[in-house]
């Protein structure tokens, strides 16, 4: 009988070989950072370069830092081994890990309309395929924004509530300071 193959032929980085590896390593570091920074956060003795508010920088960040991390860990080895299905490894593990970095450092709009409660449901989290972050931006601020990549633009066009001028996917809009005061209006569910 021929053994099942648990892991693709791979010769790169050990760091690389299972989700668990580089997830649970990033997200205990950026826990631990995270709560050190806190305290002087908290105290004002710190100011970290965010559109949120202390605390509310500090809850989003373990929620949808830390644990989205461990999460991932945790599913990106345990998949494999429930299904069989061979585990993702090399540069599609470290394209995935570049994300969650770059969410570290970047706050989208989907982000910051869905934790003040605006009613965007974001089903998928910010991974551009279940179109419930839509919304139309305000005309003054169209140019201000990042043009659209990937598949932003396909998906958006299938949607009944398209607006070929307006309409973004709000979790594709890094939302920095030079969007303080954009317009948005929530678009309708579908
Ligand atoms: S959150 Fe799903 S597409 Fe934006």
């Amino acid at each position: 009988m021929t053994p099942v193959p648990r892991l693709r032929a791979y010769a790169g980085p050990a760091l690389l070989t299972y989700g668990f590896r580089p997830f649970f390593l990033f997200g205990a570091i950026y826990a631990g950072l995270t709560v050190l920074a806190w305290l002087p956060m908290f105290y004002g003795e710190l100011e970290v370069a965010s559109t949120f508010a202390p605390v509310d920088w500090h809850v989003h960040e373990l929620l949808y830092g830390y644990l989205s991390a461990v999460v991932a860990g945790f599913l990106l080895t345990a998949i494999p081994n429930w299904t069989g299905r061979l585990p993702i490894q090399g540069t599609p593990l470290l394209v995935l890990v570049v994300v969650w970095v770059a969410g570290r450092i970047g706050v989208s709009l989907m982000e910051t309309l869905r934790d003040f409660d605006y009613g965007v449901a974001a089903i998928c989290g910010g991974m551009c395929s279940c179109a419930t972050c839509h919304v139309y931006v305000g005309e003054r601020w169209l140019d201000q924004l990042p043009p659209m990549q990937g598949d932003e633009k396909e998906i958006l066009q299938e949607l009944e509530s398209y607006r070929p001028r307006g309409s973004r996917l709000s979790c594709q809009v890094p939302f920095e300071e030079s969007l303080d005061g954009i317009q948005v209006a929530i678009a309708p569910e579908e």
